[in-house]
């Protein structure tokens, strides 16, 4: 297939050469992006004189017909074309003739790539951060109706004292939250168009690179025309995001297992949100947690791909830069495939309350409380925690919670305790009292939900609010 190159060549590209080399059959999810792009190019070659209203109109046609028919599936992205641009310009060139050869002018792959790229990666941007939002709208669902459902905080794996439900939920809220800060920044700080800088150095043509870049959505066009074309920080900053949301995603996944073994049984998963067992019929497996659990590296290899990648390649073009394509878009798609099941299999899940109110209860996560009560009556922390200890131990031995020691027991192992002890450790207590900033209490968890409410109606105003603050 005759190259884009004629010219300077006298043989054939080598088929295995042209396999290796090729990347149509990966960028040409990019076919209406690089469309869009060369419309806009088009448009503003005309109005700079650099060609006729004639041939800007044929070749906006040509090319709105091309976006046209591979839509409609009457146009396929057949083998022959090294690239999404080289198929578009040779398809044009075959519909319009003459005038479909002057789209080029002023223009390199290099500067169309990193323009299309752009494109694409600002409209994924969106579509992610809606779906973070509908699963953020579903965390809320579970928040304000899980503030009094009592169940244990954990660390080490280890009971340490009770939360609730809504306070648990809500510690993700807040990390979904920062995902889609990073999302909207990096939209911010990417969105300049690279379009007029060429292979790498301009172009002599009197091109209106802001005129291009405003009607393409951009803030405006970009400084230096060597690093246009060479940079591909935005790719690593999503990814680097979306590793994150992932992360995120794969610590909540794990916690849903958790819940859902036989063990806590703290969730209910939903039938249609589980999956059974070919051989032991009493299964009931979570594997869409677990999935996405399991996803979580492929989107890490996707970032360290690209970081590795984009190490060693001098200024300004070099071709390695063309595998920036297929792991990002096989994260994006992952990201995407993953929030929305996680939505689906949260919308549908059932908090056992009765189950996470009663664990609780056990465990001693009223030790500290119980230790704390004997500090208001004057004991000093050290030793309070010393006496709470060794009461565990008496518990632990008499196989009882601390609230089901009679007076007595408790006396005998220090007298500073009375009938009062009973409500300051009692489950209640513990979580209503817990009235810091930041803390379960339903009281402030309340004034969260509120905070979530109205960071939901408007988030994008939320956002710049949160960064001016910090
Ligand atoms: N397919 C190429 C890529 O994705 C397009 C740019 C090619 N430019 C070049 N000078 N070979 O990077």
């Amino acid at each position: 297939m005759a190259g884009l190159w004629g010219g300077r060549f006298t043989k054939e590209t080598d088929d295995e050469v042209f396999a290796f080399n090729e990347s149509l059959s990966f960028d040409n999810r990019l076919l209406n992006n690089d469309i869009e792009g060369s419309i806009a190019h088009v448009v503003m070659l005309e109005k700079q004189r650099i060609i006729s209203l004639e041939e800007k109109d044929a070749i906006v046609k040509g090319l709105t017909g091309i976006k046209r028919d591979v839509e409609a599936g009457a146009l396929d992205f057949d083998g022959g074309y090294e690239d999404v641009h080289s198929f578009v310009e040779a398809k044009l060139i075959e519909r319009i003739g003459d005038a479909g050869k002057k789209m080029h002018t002023g223009r390199s792959r290099n500067d169309q790539v990193a323009l299309d790229m752009k494109l694409y990666i600002r409209e994924q941007i969106v579509i992610l951060d809606d779906l973070v939002k509908d699963l953020q709208e579903t965390l809320l669902k579970h928040i304000e109706e899980g503030l009094d459902t009592y169940m244990p905080g954990f660390t080490h794996m280890q009971k340490a004292q009770p939360v609730t439900v809504a306070h648990h939920l809500g510690a993700y809220m807040e990390m979904f939250i920062r995902d889609r800060g990073r999302l909207s920044d990096i939209y911010k700080r990417m969105n300049f168009s690279p379009l007029g800088s060429g292979a790498l150095a301009g172009t002599t043509y009197s091109l209106d690179r802001e005129y291009v870049a405003s009607m393409l959505g951009f803030e405006g066009a970009t400084r230096n025309s060597m690093d246009s074309v060479s940079d591909r920080d935005y790719l690593i900053e999503l990814l680097s995001a979306l590793s994150t949301v992932m992360m995120h995603l794969s610590r909540f996944s794990e916690e849903i297992i958790i819940w859902n073994s036989n063990e806590y049984r703290f969730v209910e998963l939903d039938d249609a949100y589980s999956t059974g067992s070919s051989i032991m019929p009493q299964k009931k497996n979570p594997d869409i947690a677990e999935l996405v659990r399991g996803k979580t590296g492929r989107v890490y290899g996707a970032l360290l791909s690209i970081l590795t990648t984009m190490k060693g390649i001098p200024l300004a073009y070099n071709k390695d830069m063309q595998e920036d394509k297929e792991m990002t878009f096989d994260a994006i798609d992952t990201v995407k495939d993953c929030v929305k099941l996680f939505t689906g299999m949260l919308k549908t899940i059932k908090f056992n309350t009765e189950v996470m109110a009663a664990s609780a209860m056990k465990g001693f996560t009223n030790a500290t409380d119980a230790a704390d009560y004997l500090v208001k009556k004057g004991v000093p922390f050290r030793d309070a925690h010393g006496i709470i200890g060794r009461l565990v131990l008496y518990c632990i031995d008499k196989d009882k919670a601390i609230e089901e020691c009679s007076i007595e027991e408790l006396q005998a192992i220090s007298d500073v305790f009375d009938t009062d002890v009973y409500d300051a450790i009692s489950l209640k207590t513990c979580v209503d009292k817990r009235l810091t900033k930041g803390g379960p209490a339903p009281e402030r968890m309340k004034e969260c939900v509120t905070f979530y409410r109205e960071y939901l109606l408007n988030s994008e105003r939320l956002n710049q609010m949160i960064y001016k603050k910090s």
